[in-house]
């Protein structure tokens, strides 16, 4: 069988791509990252991502305006994309791109979803409301990307204590662990065809 191809969307730092760059190089996830894409012309990701020889593919602003649906289509499918990951890419996904590659966009969320997640929540301020709302847990989730911001079939999510220690940035700083240990496990499980969906249930099937 031949390697997935995956293409990551990001908006900032990427240090999820960086931990899924990582995870292929130890020959831990059997695939390639063919495509690097983002909104943002100064997402340190992109860097990441030429340090590595990926390809990178800027979302201009005249872009995003008049023809993001097509274009970014176009794109993923001209490289053949297996699956979209979204690595901390902060615009919405058009619709026609969540459709064609229903089951196949996976999204990382700093928190245990259905709490603190959907619009508004992003970056810190998702920690801010954890901390502000007094939860002695929160984590991580990957779900799958549907039409609702936060919303699709969840694959995978990890908790962690909060303590009364933790402020936003370091309960921020202790979920992202979390989240460069689910987000690759995600892709791996991906890539050897053992993620199934039923409705909003996922099921992960055993290693052969
Ligand atoms: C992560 O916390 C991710 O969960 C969220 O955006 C952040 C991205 O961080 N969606 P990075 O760009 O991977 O460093």
């Amino acid at each position: 069988m031949s390697k997935k191809r995956i293409a990551v969307l990001v908006s900032g730092s990427g240090t999820n791509l960086q931990a899924i760059i990582n995870q292929i190089d130890r020959g831990r996830i059997d695939a390639e990252i063919t495509l690097v894409v983002s909104d943002k012309v100064n997402a340190y990701g992109l860097v990441r991502a030429k340090n590595q020889n990926i390809p990178t593919y800027l979302l201009h602003e005249d872009v995003l305006k008049d023809d993001y649906n097509q274009k970014l289509l176009d794109k993923l499918q001209s490289e053949k994309i297996d699956l979209v990951v979204l690595a901390g890419y902060l615009k919405i996904l058009p619709a026609k791109i969540i459709e064609h590659y229903r089951n196949r966009i996976i999204n990382i969320h700093p928190s245990l979803i259905p709490s603190f997640c959907g619009k508004g929540y992003y970056g810190l301020k998702v920690h801010e409301a954890a901390i502000e709302y007094g939860v002695k847990v929160s984590g991580a989730t990957v779900h799958f990307v549907d039409e609702i911001a936060d919303h699709g079939p969840i694959i995978l999510q990890k908790s962690l204590e909060v303590t009364n220690e933790d402020d936003p940035q370091s309960l921020q700083k202790k979920v992202l662990e979390i989240e460069y240990e689910i987000l690759p496990e995600t892709i791996r499980l991906f890539c050897e065809d053992r993620i199934q969906v039923e409705g909003r249930r996922v099921i992960i099937k055993q290693e052969e």
